[in-house]
């Protein structure tokens, strides 16, 4: 593999396969009763059954004379994935028998998804490795800072923030992908590439989803100036996600660049600890119970 590639050597991506909101499902306005908020995370999660999709098949097509150590987290990936397409399905059918029409944010989707599909596979490898940094740095700031789940109801919270911890685990692997397909490659070359459908993958993201929960908002009877102050506000004001994630973006474009440039793996220890606690004190109610 390139020597650019920094993941640390001691990382060891671990499918956690669990399941959410089978029993209990989220209410409509899960996100603290606030329609934006919701709308936004649901067109978000919109994405994921096929965004996901896609993301393993782009990745998985490389994995056929990649060095061991790279084989082995792809392995690790798309199995991670696979189950995150399950989870948002279900979570999607939650929103459906809610209320939610989500097939024409879906539609979207697909055809973004067919146009990258009709051009050569490093191009769907190098949507994948933008997408996948976006993810990562979203899943940071949505772990480092308590309040963007904070009024979410348990069940969606647990889900998000288990989807997060796996995005953090995983970032590296389509981009250590990438160094590997493109070891041939001239510098300026890979990073001309990834640079163009890094800014196009934004831009492309920032107006689907705006949209997507424009479009869900409407199905709440919110609609005009009301629908694009309350949703831009929540997204890049307060609590900010988009305007927060920036300067983490904006590194993706220096020489240099790893996603594992910062190892935050403290926030899945974080994470993990308090799923113990959660498991241990959950353990002493049963006990207490008989
Ligand atoms: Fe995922
Ligand atoms: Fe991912």
């Amino acid at each position: 593999m390139s020597a650019a590639s920094v993941t640390p050597i001691d990382l060891n991506i671990t499918p956690r396969d669990r399941r959410f909101a089978r029993e209990e499902k989220p209410s409509r306005w899960w996100h603290g009763g606030d329609p934006f908020a919701t709308a936004f995370y649901n067109a978000l999660s919109a994405t994921f059954p096929k965004g996901e999709a896609f993301f393993v098949e782009s990745v998985r097509q490389y994995r056929a004379g990649a060095p061991d150590k790279l084989a082995e987290e792809i392995k690790g990936f798309t199995t991670q994935e696979a189950i995150h397409s399950r989870e948002h399905a279900a979570f999607n059918k939650a929103a459906v028998d809610g209320g939610y029409e989500l097939k024409p944010l879906e539609d979207r989707v697909q055809w973004r998804l067919d146009i990258i599909k009709a051009k050569p596979p490093i191009a769907a490898l190098a949507s994948t490795m933008a997408l996948e940094h976006f993810t990562a740095i979203f899943a940071h700031e949505l772990l480092g800072d308590p309040r963007h789940l904070a009024d979410a109801e348990p069940e969606a919270q647990a889900m998000w923030r288990w989807h997060a911890i796996e995005e953090i685990e995983h970032k590296g692997v389509a981009y250590d992908t990438w160094l590997h397909a493109t070891r041939h490659w001239s510098r300026w070359k890979r990073w001309k590439v990834k640079a163009q459908v890094m800014l196009l993958a934004t831009r492309n993201f920032t107006i689907d989803r705006t949209r997507g929960a424009l479009a869900l908002l409407r199905q709440d009877g919110i609609t005009g100036p009301r629908a694009w102050f309350g949703l831009l506000w929540f997204m890049w004001v307060r609590p900010g996600m988009m305007r927060k994630i920036f300067g983490a973006w904006a590194a993706y474009f220096m020489p240099g660049f790893h996603p594992w440039n910062e190892d935050d793996r403290h926030l899945i220890r974080k994470y993990e600890a308090e799923a113990a606690l959660g498991t241990e004190s959950a353990k002493k109610v049963r006990r207490a119970a008989a």
